[in-house]
């Protein structure tokens, strides 16, 4: 569920982001013992089990076996563990829950509800998950339920799907199973129809998942994309929908969980800018800082639209464990803003601003930019799963006291 941490603003509730990430969510079929004891050791921030379509109806018995088994079994890192079950169409879904949860219940985080076309599919599960939780001991309502939108219907019926429980805590994309349903006249997965060359033929479908995830504080993950050997290719894919918002994407293959870690990670000078503005702007508005609405960092100017940009940024790089380099000084004369190798203290807290802000009522610092991309981590290991099928804060400028 969404966790709040980040004090009472109001907006707060809707951008905040959970303190986990998901930017890569790798996939792995649930009857292969070897690659799930592979995946154990990867850097993906979700790992997920498949009972779905990368197991072939007759190994599906056996699958939920060798799930259980591993769930309970040593060697995971910090990953989100979480398991596709089939879908409530199949004749499968009751027994994948029931043998999953009941036997390993307490090692998931998440049970992945594919092909989810209303509200029903997800309270039944909800249903489902709360009788086999109370069997077995387990604390009712932790597993959380993560809503694959896989067709026409789905995405019609997105806000409902979104609210149907409170264990929902993604809306993923499945764009095989998506392009299939609505007749989309291609075979390549995360790449463009050929013949449509007129702008992106996902954003309807991204923006409409991406705008359920954000009005019900939810996550929104991108599908997979299929030509595991063009890693370039899967990183401009990512960049993408990093790009719109999303929080993260699956992953097929080691080689791509590095490149989504990235993607969906803020850049090292965006999260550090992203933390200043905050801090500049917390300083701002206190009396010690002159209780303005809107003042200078830098050659920009900040206000509380900016601040509101700035904790989505701040927020998604401290859940995946960024470090500062650099530090807002309020005690500085005119708020200079200095660079240093060490996360800062509260601003603020140095007590009144000791440096005046400025009879022109701006704080002049500047902000040196620098670094790239981190929060990525080592890649290692060989294939696994298959599957089926910054910018700069800106916020507008209302009147500026002296720019
Ligand atoms: C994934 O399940 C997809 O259909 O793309
Ligand atoms: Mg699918």
């Amino acid at each position: 569920m969404l966790e709040h941490g980040f004090g009472a603003a109001p907006w707060v509730e809707v951008l905040m982001v959970q303190p986990r990430p998901r930017r890569s969510v790798l996939a792995v079929p649930g009857s292969s013992r070897k690659m799930i004891e592979k995946a154990k050791g990867l850097p993906a921030d979700e790992v997920f089990l498949d009972l779905e379509d990368a197991v072939a109806p007759i190994a599906k018995a056996q699958a939920r076996t060798e799930i259980v088994d591993a769930l309970n079994s040593d060697g995971w890192g910090r990953q989100i563990k979480v398991v596709r079950v089939n879908d409530w169409t199949t004749e499968w879904t009751y027994a994948d829950v029931v043998e999953v949860v009941s036997g390993a219940g307490a090692n998931l985080d998440a049970i992945l509800l594919p092909k989810v076309v209303d509200a029903s599919h997800v309270l039944a599960l909800d249903l489902l998950l709360t009788q086999v939780e109370k069997a077995n001991g387990l604390e009712v309502g932790r597993i959380g339920i993560e809503a694959q939108i896989e067709n026409a219907i789905g995405l019609t019926n997105i806000d409902a799907i979104a609210t149907a429980s409170p264990r929902v805590q993604t809306l993923v994309f499945g764009p095989a199973d998506f392009m299939a349903s609505i007749n989309m006249r291609t075979l390549v997965v995360g790449e463009q129809p050929e013949g449509y060359d007129t702008g992106d033929a996902y954003h309807h479908i991204l923006m409409t998942i991406l705008l359920a995830a954000r009005a019900h504080g939810l996550e929104a993950i991108d599908g997979p994309y299929l030509q595991i050997r063009d890693v370039d290719a899967f990183r401009r894919a990512a960049g993408r929908t990093a790009a719109l918002g999303f929080d993260g994407k699956w992953v097929l293959h080691p080689t791509q969980i590095d490149a989504a870690n990235e993607a969906f990670s803020p850049r090292q000078s965006d999260y550090d800018r992203a933390e200043m503005i905050l801090e500049a702007y917390e300083f701002h508005t206190s009396a010690a800082g002159g209780a303005r609405g809107a003042a200078m960092l830098g050659d920009e100017m900040i206000d509380e639209a900016s601040a509101k940009m700035a904790q989505v940024i701040a927020a998604k790089g401290r859940a995946a464990g960024m470090s500062r380099t650099m530090r807002f000084d309020s005690g500085e004369a005119s708020g200079s803003v200095g660079s240093s190798g060490e996360a800062s203290g509260s601003v603020g807290s140095s007590g009144e601003a000791s440096g005046s802000v400025g009879s022109s009522g701006e704080a002049s610092g500047s902000v040196d930019s620098s670094g790239e991309a981190s929060g990525s981590v080592d890649s290692s290991g060989e294939a696994s799963g298959s599957v089926d099928s910054s910018g700069e804060a800106s916020g507008s400028v209302t009147d500026p006291e002296s720019p």
